[in-house]
């Protein structure tokens, strides 16, 4: 058994947090986690309230171990905040934005509050949110992020907000990347491209499907499925995703696909419905190489952890 600061924190059997990844973790997939003795976050991305209270109730109801929610910092409002804060989560997960308005309101309802960061200013705001956790999240990670890379950004992130303990997020798909992290003076790692090929991942079978059979080197960062879809993200913040035949239409193109919008919209639109990932997004990182099978979610927190456990002892054999 690995015992960290976040084993600690929530009494957890492994120090792996599921990613709040929108759309894909649902209140099962986070049920799912919990259960298997990680800790489970339901994706409530853009803070839509009919799907949280879905989600919510439903996580809820299927796990009686610490769990909890992340949401996109500043697409959300403290309207919102109350209504996550309203399910009674273990923990709130705050993402790309500043984190200071609500951190207190999490705080006061007697909720962990975990920020995840993408440089060392956002890690200096996160520490004066109050955060509990910080989630250094390197650009090899799935879905929006920054640009520096997770290796020499864990242990940077880990110096500056010293004593708060910090999780490594991106890139994260077995063992070898749990133990790394935790070598890197992580206390964890939140894993989200690897947990969306699961069972119980929200999301079409055909999208898990091209995660399984994609490449490293076939995802990037870029703004074009945002652009499309109307999402006003800040700048500085681009989404990983699986290269696709839209991608290849419209990179470095930006500026003629917003002249064609709305007919653009309409189209992607049509697209989500048929499920055409020739079009439309699959947001996944560089792991995806790691990624051989779509497995149940407690088997993949059980051997990530395991595989985590016998590296670390086998580098310590390496010692003399
Ligand atoms: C499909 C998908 C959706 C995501 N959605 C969100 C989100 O809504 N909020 C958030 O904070 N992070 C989101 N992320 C990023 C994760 O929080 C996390 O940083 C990332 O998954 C870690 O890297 P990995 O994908 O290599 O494991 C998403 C990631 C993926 C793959």
């Amino acid at each position: 058994m690995i015992q960290t600061g976040l084993t600690d924190l929530f009494n957890l059997r492994h120090p792996i947090v599921l990613a709040p990844m929108a759309g894909v973790a649902g209140g099962q997939l986070a049920a799912a986690v919990s259960n298997a003795g990680g800790l489970g976050l339901v994706g409530g991305g853009y803070g839509d309230a009919a799907w949280l209270r879905k989600e919510l109730f439903s996580t809820r109801e299927n796990t009686s171990r610490p769990w909890g929610v992340g949401l996109i910092t500043w697409a959300v409002n403290q309207r919102v905040i109350d209504l996550v804060l309203s399910y009674q989560p273990d923990a709130v997960m705050l993402s790309f934005g500043d984190p200071r308005p609500y951190g207190a309101f999490v705080k006061a309802a007697g909720c962990r509050l975990i920020c995840q960061v993408q440089d060392l200013n956002e890690a200096r705001l996160a520490q004066q949110a109050g955060a509990d956790l910080i989630v250094a999240q390197g650009t090899e990670a799935g879905g929006h992020g920054g640009t520096r890379a997770t290796l020499p950004l864990v242990p940077a992130v880990v110096d500056a907000v010293a004593p708060t303990p910090v999780l490594a997020a991106g890139g994260i798909a077995d063992g070898r990347g749990l133990a790394a992290a935790l070598a890197l003076g992580a206390h964890g790692a939140l894993i989200g491209t690897r947990f969306y090929a699961s069972t119980e991942a929200q999301g079409r079978p055909s999208a898990k499907q091209r995660i399984v059979a994609a490449h490293g080197n076939e995802t990037l960062r870029t703004p074009v499925f945002d652009i499309v879809r109307g999402y006003g993200w800040p700048q500085g913040y681009y989404g990983r995703a699986l290269h696709n035949a839209f991608v290849t239409r419209w990179s470095g193109r930006e500026e003629e696909l917003m002249q064609a919008l709305p007919a653009e919209r309409t189209a992607y639109h049509e697209a989500m419905g048929d499920g055409n990932f020739d079009t439309t997004v699959v947001w996944a990182g560089e792991a995806v190489d790691l990624i051989h099978s779509v497995e149940d979610a407690a088997a993949l927190v059980e051997r990530i952890s395991l595989e985590a456990e016998a590296r670390l002892r086998a580098s310590a054999a390496l010692l003399r």
